[in-house]
């Protein structure tokens, strides 16, 4: 996809030439503003009760007089805030898309200048109207002709609109890599497909990649790691990204992302109802991914380091069995009290890996708890962060790339939770706070560089009708480094 800036006023828009003509309106736009025709056509509409300023709400003309444009859609916001412009684009959109459109002017009249934020928005929601799952149903619907995009903003906002959209084009395609990988089934996504991607990545944006298999990983001592990947047939790998967008002396940011490719629960096995989603167990995989391709795309002046850990939960006659004790990297042993906790374990042996990058920032990505998901559902992440810089920062983020996420406690307390008789820690505790228990069973591997964890268990994928994943938290984090790089 293809997005430029045009400067065009309102009045004008009905001069623009091309297949289709998105105009965003909220309550707030004066159809005169927009002009005779567009204007006309809008008072009309209203009166005759066939569009409102209501969120969600489209009109579609084909062809009306006065437009050079082939197709006129309006678009109703619920505000003028980026958010609701999204929501209003991505219904937009979906109204054209299906047709013979290829090139898109999309203009916004709200009750404020169109900016750089909003710009992002709007590449955000168009690459997310024209998304296809197609790798294992390649009859699904045609793939929307949409080519290129216009976005009408006016003179003084023209620059900072244009580097808005080559960072949400940047943002998209990491978006798009993440969802992509995560909606693959677990057969067609395996670790050593994940690892076959991020050599992919890495030749296509020059990123140093590294893939260990079981040997390596065993004569690292990552027996936290294994004892998940035990039973599975599927060879495990941990895959190592390197991108160098700063001097080498600049400490990295260490991307940790889960990447269990099949959460059966292992022994301790999920019930059957909706495992199928448990695909999705590598959506902290895909959006480390993800996020090294925005941040290559974007070309960040930053270094970052990406590590997947990534495997099979399996049950089987050679797996890990409840109380089982295993010496993780670090050192420090770990009674497996309930198999269904193994992001943790693949995760304390990635966390204990990231020291040799003595890293300015490490920050893991899993989608770690369904306790998560009761706390916050399905809007906003999980963040925890002892550090009270890094966790504003990932909040601010979060809210200005529109994924957004809400932080966790992290006190001490909650860590007598793991107490085992038998090792250092179990990987369970009681249900309590189960969220918070796992990010302070992470914490025990983090003591050597400043951390925060991210619980995506709720956001990176939805379930229901619309089954899919979102390619969230590549944004969050995405906007988080690109701000750091300055
Ligand atoms: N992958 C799951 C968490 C999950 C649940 C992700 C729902 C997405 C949607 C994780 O490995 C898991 O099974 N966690 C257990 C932990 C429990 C045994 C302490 C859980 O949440 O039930
Ligand atoms: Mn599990
Ligand atoms: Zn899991």
């Amino acid at each position: 996809m293809d997005f430029e800036v045009v400067q065009a006023a309102p009045g004008n828009w009905c001069e623009a030439v091309c297949d289709a003509l998105l105009v965003v309106v909220d309550e707030h736009t004066a159809p005169e503003a927009l002009g005779q025709v567009l204007g006309g056509a809008l008072k009309q509409a209203l009166a005759d009760g066939d569009f409102a300023f209501k969120a969600g709400r489209t009109l579609y003309l084909h062809h009306p007089g006065g437009v050079k444009a082939a197709r006129v859609v309006f678009a109703a916001a619920a505000s003028a805030a980026p958010k609701a412009l999204r929501a209003a684009v991505l219904a937009g959109v979906g109204a054209v898309k299906g047709g013979g459109t290829r090139d898109l002017l999309v203009a916004a009249a709200l009750g404020e200048p169109f900016g750089a934020a909003h710009a992002q928005a709007v590449v955000a929601a168009v690459h997310d109207a024209v998304y296809v799952y197609r790798h294992t149903k390649p009859s699904a619907n045609e793939v929307p002709k949409l080519q290129r995009v216009r976005v009408a903003c006016g003179a003084d906002q023209e620059a900072a609109v244009r580097s808005a959209l080559a960072r949400g084009e940047a943002m998209a395609a990491g978006v798009a890599l993440a969802r992509e990988l995560t909606n693959r089934p677990a057969n067609h996504c395996t670790p050593s497909d994940l690892a076959g991607e991020a050599r992919r990545l890495g030749r296509e944006h020059g990123l140093h990649v590294k893939v260990l298999g079981r040997k390596e990983i065993e004569a690292l001592g990552m027996g936290c790691f294994l004892a998940v990947a035990q039973a599975t047939h599927q060879p495990p790998k941990f895959i190592v990204l390197e991108y160098r967008g700063a001097p080498k002396a600049d400490r990295p940011v260490v991307l940790v992302g889960k990447g269990i490719t099949f959460d059966t629960g292992g022994v301790s096995l999920k019930p059957a109802a909706d495992m199928d989603e448990m695909k999705s167990d590598m959506g902290g995989a895909a959006s480390v991914l993800g996020t090294l391709c925005a941040v290559a795309s974007a070309k960040a002046r930053l270094n970052v380091i990406g590590l997947i850990p990534s495997c099979e939960n399996m049950p089987g006659g050679a797996a890990v069995k409840p109380g089982d004790v295993v010496t993780s990297l670090s050192g420090q042993t770990v009674e497996i009290l309930n198999t269904d906790a193994e992001g943790r374990l693949i995760l304390c042996d990635a966390l204990t890996y990231a020291e040799r990058f003595k890293p300015a920032l490490v920050i893991d990505i899993a989608t770690l708890t369904g306790a998560c998901v009761i706390a916050l559902g399905h809007l906003r992440s999980g963040m925890f962060c002892a550090d009270d810089a890094v966790a504003a920062a990932l909040l601010d983020a979060g809210e200005a790339a529109l994924d957004p996420c809400w932080r966790l406690p992290l006190d001490d307390e909650y860590g007598e939770a793991l107490k085992s008789n038998f090792a250092d820690m179990a990987n369970v505790g009681p249900r309590a706070a189960g969220a918070v228990t796992a990010a302070m069973f992470l914490k025990r591997y983090t003591a050597k560089f400043p951390w925060a964890h991210l619980d995506i268990a709720g956001v990176a994928f939805k379930g229901g009708t619309n089954k899919g994943a979102t390619g969230r938290p590549v944004p969050l984090l995405t906007q988080f480094l690109l701000a750091r790089a300055g």
